[in-house]
């Protein structure tokens, strides 16, 4: 990964020696087709995402959020597969995974974790997350064998996704019984769903030293601003998100307006001071993984580590989509 420009700062994810860039890549894309992957994004091929991923290393991205669901295993190997295409080393980025736990014991999580190594590999696994709270096992008995995967060396940290602040401190408690930290809750985050600001998720995050990892941190692309400019663009995307999308065009025009306005200040992109607004407002407490399906998405993205918003222009932000959503998403 040899590279002549300056690489993005990192931060430590959670109380872990993990290094990450603010913004790292989200891979449900990754998926062709498969599963939830069809309805949202439809089947990039794999040069279009080894692009992608040669994007966003060449871009100073150091991590990558991928899962088991996604395509079941596709969106792992494709990952795999792009990295290398791009010449990078193991150990030279961050591997994120997911354990899927609807409809399945803690104990399919020793069972699994042999192919999540196999579709990454030659990259370890540093962050092994449990994709959802639902399974059919308690969170102690999950976490109980998330542990035993970090004393075997098969996995350096334990995440979890979409767990709410009781869930999470269950999960911390029950680790660090094991002497081992809970490193980061994958939530959806972004200007305009604003719902663990008042859920009590950030502030146990914050309290505990916990990293949140915002997913669908463009509102799935909602907060690109391109569908308020050109909304024809619309009918092209997967129905599906299509509908979600244009049912939010208006009620959202100020806010992507005043992003407008600040990314010419900026000479940055209105994908930019979202992803900027997610990454500075809270400190370094909050990290983004944006997704893509061109290589141009993952290029802007990362470019959002190049600036900082003001303060103020954080608190404006800040008070302009909460007036039009509240803390809730404005649909689901
Ligand atoms: N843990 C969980 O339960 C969970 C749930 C959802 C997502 N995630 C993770 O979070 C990642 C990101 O979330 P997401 O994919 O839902 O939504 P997102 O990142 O908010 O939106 C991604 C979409 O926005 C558009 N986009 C991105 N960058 C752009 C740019 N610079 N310019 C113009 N358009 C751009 C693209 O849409 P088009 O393709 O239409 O052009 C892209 O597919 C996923 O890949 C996945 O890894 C996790």
């Amino acid at each position: 990964m040899a590279s002549d420009k300056i690489a993005p700062p990192t931060r430590p994810l959670g109380p872990t020696d993990i290094h990450v860039t603010p913004i790292g890549l989200g891979t449900w894309q990754f998926s062709q087709n498969i599963l939830s992957g069809a309805g949202n994004w439809g089947s990039l091929s794999p040069d279009d995402i080894n692009a992608i991923v040669q994007a966003a290393v060449d871009g100073g991205v150091n991590w990558f959020d991928t899962a088991e669901i996604y395509g079941f295993g596709r969106s792992e190997r494709n990952l795999a597969r792009a990295l290398r295409a791009a010449g990078v080393q193991p150990g030279e980025v961050v591997i994120a995974t997911k354990w899927w736990p609807i409809l399945r014991f803690a104990g399919s999580i020793p069972r699994t974790i042999g192919k999540r190594i196999k579709n990454l590999a030659p990259y370890p696994i540093d962050l092994h997350q449990v994709h959802w709270p639902y399974a059919l096992s308690s969170i102690e008995s999950i976490m109980d064998r998330m542990a035993e995967l970090v004393q075997a060396g098969k996995v350096k940290a334990v995440g979890v996704s979409n767990y709410n602040a009781e869930q999470m401190r269950r999960a911390h408690a029950c680790l660090a019984q094991h002497g081992i930290p809970l490193t980061s809750n994958q939530v959806k985050y972004n200007l305009l769903d604003r719902r663990i600001e008042a859920n009590g998720v950030l502030e146990t995050a914050q309290e505990l030293g916990i990293t949140i990892i915002a997913y669908s941190p463009l509102e799935m692309g909602l907060l690109t601003g391109k569908f308020h400019q050109k909304p024809e663009l619309l009918n092209s995307r997967p129905r599906r998100r299509r509908g979600k999308l244009k049912a939010r065009l208006e009620i959202t025009r100020p806010l992507i307006d005043r992003m407008a306005e600040l990314a010419e200040k900026y000479d940055a992109t209105v994908t930019q001071i979202g992803l900027n607004w997610l990454i500075h407002a809270y400190g370094d407490r909050v990290i983004a993984i944006p997704g893509a399906t061109k290589p141009h998405h993952a290029a802007d993205a990362a470019r959002a580590m190049n600036f900082v918003l003001s303060l103020d222009e954080i608190e404006e932000l800040h008070a302009i989509a909460r007036a039009l959503t509240g803390y809730k998403p404005i649909s689901n």
